[in-house]
């Protein structure tokens, strides 16, 4: 039986646990600095969807574009694009991610329109009503990932692009017990498509919520790659990358980020 009931209510969860990690500055919620956004404003910018950096041809000349950073609060893109002289609009779950684009937004004088919501639901957004959608790894929170796929070709305009960037499946598998990895070693313990909400134990469910972890989810190559195509999305560009320093022993030996490029034609 999973250790976690149906009534269990995930966005309630995860949005406390962002608001945790944006509240002690984790490392994806420590906003850039004013000279940072002083560069951009100058044309000295780079925004990231995995830790290197992102291939100049993905991202042009973003003047007056608009663009949807999904996912993506924390201070840390959405107002570096505002200050490269982008129209950025960002939706996040976390009103305290959001409070930290805010805060950049207040103190260099930037105009970013802030929305909370789950990346699953653009309703609120038009059909057609940005140029790009700017997804860094964030779609291992959410069950499914294809409703994110069909909302970002909806709410993006034809020749529209979709930039995001999620894990490979494979550093879902193995067996996260810290004994195996210090003999060096890979048990692998779990399926693909896997689930933080059906596949732990009790105790390790016990564990995440103690520590006030958000709850994951390792999709498919199939959901992942094959769920942007059938929303209508052609493939341009792909790139994978190391996790360096490794967290865990498989991304010793294999990329685990992965970046795509996709338009809507
Ligand atoms: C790794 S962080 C990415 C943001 C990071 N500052 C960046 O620029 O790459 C993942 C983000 O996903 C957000 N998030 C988690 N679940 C979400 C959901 N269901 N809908 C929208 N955002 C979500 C979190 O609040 C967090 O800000």
């Amino acid at each position: 039986m999973p250790a976690i009931p149906s009534s269990f209510d995930l966005l309630a969860h995860n949005a406390a646990a962002w608001d945790r990690q944006a509240r002690a500055d984790g490392p994806w919620s420590q906003a850039v600095d004013s000279a940072v956004i002083a560069a951009a404003r100058q044309g000295r910018w780079h925004v990231r969807l995995t830790p290197g950096p992102l291939p100049a041809h993905w991202l042009g000349d973003v003047t007056g574009m608009r663009i949807l950073c999904l996912a993506a609060a924390g201070g840390q893109q959405a107002p570096v694009l505002a200050a490269a002289g982008a129209d950025v609009t960002v939706l996040d779950l976390s009103a305290e991610q959001l409070a930290k684009d805010a805060l950049v937004a207040a103190r260099d004088g930037l105009a970013l329109t802030l929305e909370q919501g789950d990346m699953r639901d653009l309703s609120r957004f038009a059909d057609q009503s940005f140029d790009l959608v700017f997804h860094p790894i964030a779609n291992q929170y959410v069950p499914a990932v294809e409703p994110v796929w069909d909302e970002c070709y909806r709410v993006l305009r034809h020749g529209g692009a979709l930039l995001s960037s999620f894990f490979n499946p494979a550093v879902f598998i193995t067996d996260r017990d810290p004994a195996y990895a210090g003999q060096g070693l890979m048990r692998p313990r779990y399926q693909v498509p896997y689930s933080d909400l059906t596949d732990l134990d009790e105790a390790a469910v016990a564990a995440k919520q103690a520590q006030g972890q958000p709850m994951l989810f390792g999709h498919s190559l199939a959901s992942q790659i094959g769920g942007q195509i059938a929303a209508g999305f052609v493939l341009a560009g792909f790139v994978e990358e190391m996790q360096t320093p490794a967290r865990f022993e498989i991304e010793k030996f294999m990329p685990s980020f992965i970046a795509t490029r996709s338009l809507k034609l």
